[in-house]
């Protein structure tokens, strides 16, 4: 296996050319250690999965088989994106599956955000070993993992890069970009053809929408937040803050207050913008949001929401407030 230490000679990649050689190199490596083997990735449709399965699928073609667990926790539209690029745009060997129901029934009623995480991520192993065991001939597992991930080497992503598959399902890893900063990984995604959309993605925590979801999921509270936050995403759009600011999202928490629509009373929860900004997600600062965006955002959220009847902004720096609520 090579080196998990990054040289002192490697030059950060942050142009096109720089990452055409990266991606050339890396070719020849894929090539030479997978052979004609066949390799197994978890597409979440997250910056680094799509770059590597984008670098997979352009060195050994389809013997990438590519597994995309929608657990029914992505935001609108995200695994439509991950079906669109990779299986008919890139023609990938991709297995879609809709695990929606499993996560969702197994979170019925649970309200304690650990226990909530501990579920995701222990259904996620379940699902995706579940469909390795059906495939044959599978050697490697390819992965995601980039050079900060080595360096906290805990890292909080631990469970999205399937870290731990049963002991019966033994795998040499593949690992592309594992000596890579995520500026650079984005670089090269942008060079192997991939949506600016995907590559510019905002982080997004593995367990999805559930982290906002707050307490015990419902799928009325969970609906009513993926729309709500494809709306706020919307108009960052369209008015341009979608550029500046690092991380912006609904979280929904799980008590009604009361409201009047069609002059008739309206019990609804209320949807939470957060919008931060930061280096490292250690600290964050409060992006402003002009008042007539806050508005629009706020005029669309409850009257296009089913569910949803107030919109509150949360000012609160880390510290001392985390970015997810949680
Ligand atoms: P907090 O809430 O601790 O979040 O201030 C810091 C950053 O980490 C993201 N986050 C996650 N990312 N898997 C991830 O890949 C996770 O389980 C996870 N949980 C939180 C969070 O969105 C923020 O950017």
């Amino acid at each position: 296996m090579s080196s998990n230490v990054r040289p002192e000679s490697m030059v950060r990649i942050t142009t096109p050319e720089l990452a055409n050689a990266f991606i050339e190199e890396q070719i020849a490596e894929i090539k030479a250690q997978v052979g004609d083997k066949k390799v197994l990735l978890a597409l979440s449709g997250g910056v680094d999965s799509s770059v590597v399965a984008a670098l997979l699928i352009k060195a050994i073609g389809k013997q990438l088989v590519c597994v995309h667990v929608n657990h029914g926790l992505m935001r609108k539209g995200e695994s439509e994106q991950v079906i669109d690029v990779f299986g008919k745009e890139l023609d990938a060997n991709l297995i879609y599956i809709d695990a929606t129901d499993r996560f969702l029934d197994l979170l019925k009623d649970v309200a304690e955000p650990e226990t909530k995480r501990k579920i995701i991520g222990g259904e996620f192993i379940n699902v995706f070993a579940e469909e390795a065991r059906k495939l044959e001939g599978v050697t490697f597992l390819a992965q995601g993992t980039i050079y900060p991930d080595i360096l906290e080497s805990k890292g909080v992503k631990a469970h999205h890069n399937v870290g731990g598959l049963p002991e019966d399902l033994e795998f040499e890893l593949v690992e592309p970009v594992k000596l890579l900063f995520k500026d650079e990984v984005r670089v090269v995604g942008e060079a192997l053809g991939l949506p600016h959309a995907m590559v510019y993605r905002q982080p997004f925590p593995g367990p999805g929408l559930g982290v906002r979801c707050l307490g015990a999921i419902t799928r009325d509270r969970l609906h009513a937040l993926r729309e709500a936050d494809a709306i706020l995403r919307e108009e960052f759009d369209i008015c341009g803050l979608a550029e500046k600011v690092w991380q912006y999202f609904i979280a929904v928490p799980d008590f009604k207050s009361v409201g009047v629509r069609n002059d008739e009373r309206y019990e609804g929860w209320p949807a939470i913008i957060r919008a931060v900004n930061t280096k490292d997600a250690m600290t964050a600062t409060i992006e402003e949001i002009p008042y007539n965006v806050l508005h629009k955002i706020t005029d669309r959220i409850t009257n296009e929401v089913e569910g949803i009847n107030r919109v509150l902004l949360d000012l609160t720096p880390k510290p001392i407030g985390t970015i997810e609520w949680e």
